[in-house]
């Protein structure tokens, strides 16, 4: 059984302004995302951050579970950002995540449209964001990230042959502590950065796998295939069909086809 976090291991010298000064964790619990509603209503600042050692009910993109037994990484992270910020975040945390990964494991992921992280080919990290519209404005967005850390996909026939999982190394320290402690500070900057008008599209789309393939995306009942040529700065996959027609698909899910 995995060891439970210790938030004050993760808030110790974290070099950040907020995102992840305030971490709230629980054991278990069904999932960060409606964790973090609560504590919004309850007037948390942003950037604070609930953390889960294992969720019972947790949560993926449309309407998926998620797994996140003891072991993964399961966090959810509070923003009252601006709407005009919104598209944009999504790719802030696939560039964050992908890089707290890197700089921690040595492996090297990838981003699959629109926000899966892969490490050879295989999925390690899903990332769920909702966010609340009042009127003209965005009241709050949370960010869900999952990462597998020391999961035996083997045991779990349903992601068997799709999920990756990072493993600890001989290393000292918890490997979980290392790449949530480098999330934070990644997501941070990035998140200012999209904040002073930075450009942060062109990052994401240079780290996209998908850019170049053949791909099938599913978007609701619509099904396109092409080759994805691009994304365009909103975020949407640019697919070109054998007979040149072009589709953007701002929604959906990919499979990559050899
Ligand atoms: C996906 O790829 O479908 C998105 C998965 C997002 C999972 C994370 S784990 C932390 C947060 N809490 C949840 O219930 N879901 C997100």
């Amino acid at each position: 059984m995995a060891k439970d976090l210790i938030p004050s291991d993760i808030t110790s010298g974290l070099s950040t302004a907020f995102i992840g000064q305030k971490i709230i964790y629980y054991s278990s619990l069904p999932s960060t995302m409606d964790a973090a509603r609560q504590e919004i209503q309850q007037g948390a600042a942003e950037g604070t951050v609930i953390i889960a050692g294992n969720q019972t009910a947790g949560k993926g993109r449309r309407e998926r579970q998620w797994l996140s037994p003891p072991g993964n990484i399961a966090l959810s992270i509070i923003l009252y950002p601006d709407i005009k910020a919104v598209p944009y975040l999504i790719m802030v945390a696939s560039i964050a995540a992908g890089q707290s990964i890197e700089a921690i494991s040595g492996r090297c992921p990838q981003i699959k449209w629109p926000n899966d992280i892969l490490v050879d080919g295989k999925k390690v990290c899903g990332i769920l964001i909702e966010n609340e519209v009042k009127g003209n404005n965005i009241a709050f967005s949370i960010i869900g990230i999952g990462i597998n850390v020391d999961l035996n996909v083997a045991d779990y026939p349903e992601i068997a042959n799709t999920a990756a999982s990072l493993k600890p190394g001989p290393g000292k320290g918890d490997l979980r502590v290392k790449i949530i402690r480098s999330l934070l500070i990644e997501f941070e900057k990035l998140y200012c950065q999209l904040l002073d008008g930075k450009v942060i599209f062109e990052a994401w789309r240079n780290k996209l796998v998908t850019i170049g393939k053949k791909v099938r995306a599913t978007s609701g009942n619509h099904i396109v295939e092409g080759i994805a040529e691009s994304a365009d700065e909103s975020g949407a996959l640019i697919i070109r069909g054998a007979d040149g027609t072009v589709t953007k698909v701002v929604a959906g899910d990919v499979t990559l086809r050899e």
